[in-house]
């Protein structure tokens, strides 16, 4: 463990990234194991009511080819990937007042037919959606924190508010949700000692996910100039979350492997031990663009399903049967 301090020693110096790598990946293996969760993400909507800043999603980006992927659809996205191994599906949109509390429990149910767990990322809601969603079958939730510094938050999210976002992930973890949570790596006027403080927050809200990924400009948005995250220092934020928190689960993002060609593998030795691979069909992906380059969007289902299969098994781990509940709980 350390203090804010050394933290942001760390994060400052770069002579020993490699002593840090090898001790997250450590602690990695010591305390979740080699075994690799998959989680199947379902990009199922990319319209989006707010105006985040940095991304190509924002309500005002009017160069966005929206689309929604409704019920019957999702069920079949679903039952592809649950046929082909995934025990985890991740549902995600943009903050889509579209699919109304009633819509979304009637998918949550179906997809829990299935046997497998299910994760949403589908923004800030009620308590009372919360509920109705964990009701009706829903196991985690994703909602990033982006960036603790409230200043920065500020800037970032016109219209948002930190404390709305904070209540979510209060209101998340009492209705018994798995919670995770994450931050943005290389914002413009992101400082060295926020990112220690979002760290120290993963710890305090206890966190049971964490994901971490560099910012990418996006062209179609105000921050279309601003210069991209460093691969290293969202790789070096993410071996210190593994190193304060070392039981949770550490998604190897997909923002990594867009920055660097080989950055999941990278993450997966440094810390992470789980994917989430796209198993949105092909026509949308390139729709769902958060940010430029993202990998696999001329890819299917299937292709990154291989793909995924043949890097964890060349660096000698493999693909959990599980359902890969935190902590170990199977
Ligand atoms: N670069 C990197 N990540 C981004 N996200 C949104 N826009 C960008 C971007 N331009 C991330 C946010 C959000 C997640 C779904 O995608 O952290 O929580
Ligand atoms: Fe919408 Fe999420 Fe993009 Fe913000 S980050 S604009 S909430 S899709
Ligand atoms: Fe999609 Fe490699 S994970 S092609």
């Amino acid at each position: 463990m350390f203090t804010k301090k050394e933290i942001i020693e760390i994060l400052k110096d770069d002579t020993k990234n490699e002593w840090l790598f090898s001790l997250a990946d450590k602690t990695r293996k010591e305390n979740v194991g080699d075994g690799i969760h998959l989680r199947g993400l379902v990009e199922f909507s990319n319209i989006c009511k707010c105006n985040c800043k940095y991304c190509g999603l924002r309500k005002d980006n009017n160069n966005a080819d929206r689309y929604r992927i409704l019920k019957d659809e999702i069920i079949k996205i679903v039952k592809h990937a649950s046929d082909m191994g995934y025990k985890t599906i991740v549902l995600q949109s943009g903050e889509d007042g579209y699919y109304t509390t009633d819509k979304m429990v009637e998918i949550i149910k179906s997809i829990k037919e299935f046997d497998v767990a299910l994760t949403l990322s589908i923004g800030e809601r009620s308590y009372e959606d919360y509920k109705a969603f964990k009701d009706a079958g829903a196991d985690r939730y994703l909602i990033r924190i982006e960036t603790t510094d409230k200043n920065l938050y500020k800037q970032m999210h016109p219209n948002m508010d930190f404390d709305n976002r904070l209540r979510c992930l209060k209101d998340l973890k009492t209705l018994g949700y798995e919670v995770g949570t994450g931050c943005l790596v290389g914002l413009p006027n992101q400082t060295t000692e926020s990112l220690a403080d979002d760290i120290l927050f993963f710890r305090e809200i206890q966190a049971d996910m964490v994901g971490i990924g560099p910012f990418i400009p996006h062209p179609d948005t105000p921050l279309n100039n601003a210069d991209k995250g460093s691969f290293t220092l969202a790789l070096k934020v993410m071996a210190l979350t593994r190193i304060m928190l070392p039981d949770i689960n550490i998604p190897a993002t997909t923002a990594m492997e867009t920055l660097h060609p080989n950055g999941r593998i990278i993450a997966l030795k440094s810390g992470a031990n789980v994917v989430m691979p796209n198993i949105t069909t092909q026509q949308y992906r390139a729709k769902y663009e958060i940010y430029p380059d993202k990998i696999c969007v001329n890819d299917n289902p299937d292709k990154c399903r291989n793909c995924i299969g043949a890097k964890i098994k060349s660096i000698g781990r493999f693909v959990a049967e599980n359902y890969g509940f935190s902590h170990n709980k199977g």
